[in-house]
């Protein structure tokens, strides 16, 4: 069986953490690319030349010119501004708008056939962006968010009851920002709901960590944002996609009326494979969570406008 290709755009912190957990998973050979002159050439031989100590055979090529990406089966686009502390994702938007936009052009040229999984920030409304410059059916077009947000969602609630998170099943829905929506009523416990298990203020509080987790990390690293997550998070999207697993995450999908929300994008559960995003999963809501997505939903549409997408 052939090994299939991914391409890395960005080469930067999270672009080369996806890059170093896909070649050690052997999930692909790994094209990375940047517009820094060098900067993705010496990762990627930096990354080779752990292969004798690592074992993997699978392979990875820095790059500058999209020529090199031709005829890659995945696309994750992690290229732009990260940000710093006193910025929220959305005052990303502007510049990172402009870089991606460039880069979508590229890789629908180069890669027609490609599954595109976006990284780069505000993630909503760049998914919305690709999906429109690439021109791809929107199943095509996914973003990564929800897998990060659910994951930190496990970790504090493992911290507050004292399981290992893999016990944990966590879901947060809605735009990757202030307005995601931790839903406590879908995250268990071995199989029991987090609402049987903490009290209403402790969920609560613990749903804003997770709304401020993006920020926690900034506020640390004081200079850029989270990536060793982040990366992790992007690379099982991109093995749910090349292993065709059906495996259910939350992502952010182009909505066709699931959620009584349409014509945007937005994070919720769907079963990603070899095509992309097979099934949009459609869980019961409380009414107060359903209101609190409608709105995150309406947040991702008001800032689509402002780049008259
Ligand atoms: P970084 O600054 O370390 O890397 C960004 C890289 O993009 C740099 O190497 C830069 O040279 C490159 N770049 C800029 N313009 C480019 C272009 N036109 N073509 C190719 N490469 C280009 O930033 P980091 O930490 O890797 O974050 C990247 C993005 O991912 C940010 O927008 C950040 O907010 C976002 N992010 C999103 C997450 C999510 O959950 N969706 C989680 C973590 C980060
Ligand atoms: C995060 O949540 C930066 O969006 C990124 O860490």
């Amino acid at each position: 069986m052939s090994v299939p290709k991914v391409t890395v755009v960005g080469a930067g912190f999270v672009g080369a953490g996806v890059a170093e957990r896909i070649l050690e998973k052997e999930l692909a050979h790994v094209v990375l690319i940047d517009i820094i002159e060098g900067m993705p050439q010496g990762k990627a031989l930096d990354m080779m030349e752990s292969s004798p100590i690592e074992g993997f055979k699978t392979t990875i090529v820095g790059t500058n010119d999209y020529k090199a990406t031709k005829d890659s089966d995945v696309v994750v686009i992690t290229a732009g501004l990260a940000r710093k502390p006193g910025m929220s994702r959305d005052d990303l938007q502007t510049k990172n708008a402009e870089i991606v936009g460039g880069i979508v052009t590229e890789v629908a040229r180069h890669s027609p056939n490609s599954v595109l999984i976006l990284v780069t920030n505000p993630l909503d409304v760049m998914t919305y962006l690709a999906w429109k410059k690439s021109g791809f059916d929107h199943k095509r077009v996914f973003g990564m968010a929800g897998v990060l947000d659910s994951a930190r969602y496990a970790y504090f609630l493992s911290l507050e009851l004292g399981v290992p998170t893999r016990q944990i099943d966590a879901m947060v829905l809605g735009g990757h920002g202030d307005s995601m929506v931790p839903a406590p009523e879908h995250t268990k416990v071995n199989g029991k709901s987090i609402t049987e298990l903490l009290s209403k203020e402790k969920i609560e509080s613990i749903n804003q960590r997770t709304r401020d987790g993006g920020i926690e990390i900034v506020n640390l690293l004081k200079s850029g944002s989270a990536y060793y997550a982040p990366s992790s998070s992007a690379v099982a999207m991109v093995q749910a996609v090349l292993q065709d697993t059906g495996r259910v995450f939350p992502s952010c999908v182009y909505l066709t009326g699931q959620y009584g929300i349409r014509d945007t994008y937005c994070g919720v559960p769907a079963k990603l494979g070899r095509l992309g995003v097979k099934e949009v999963v459609e869980l019961g809501l409380t009414r107060e969570a359903q209101s609190a997505l409608k709105q995150s939903a309406e947040h991702v549409r008001e800032q689509c406008a402002k780049l008259n997408l």
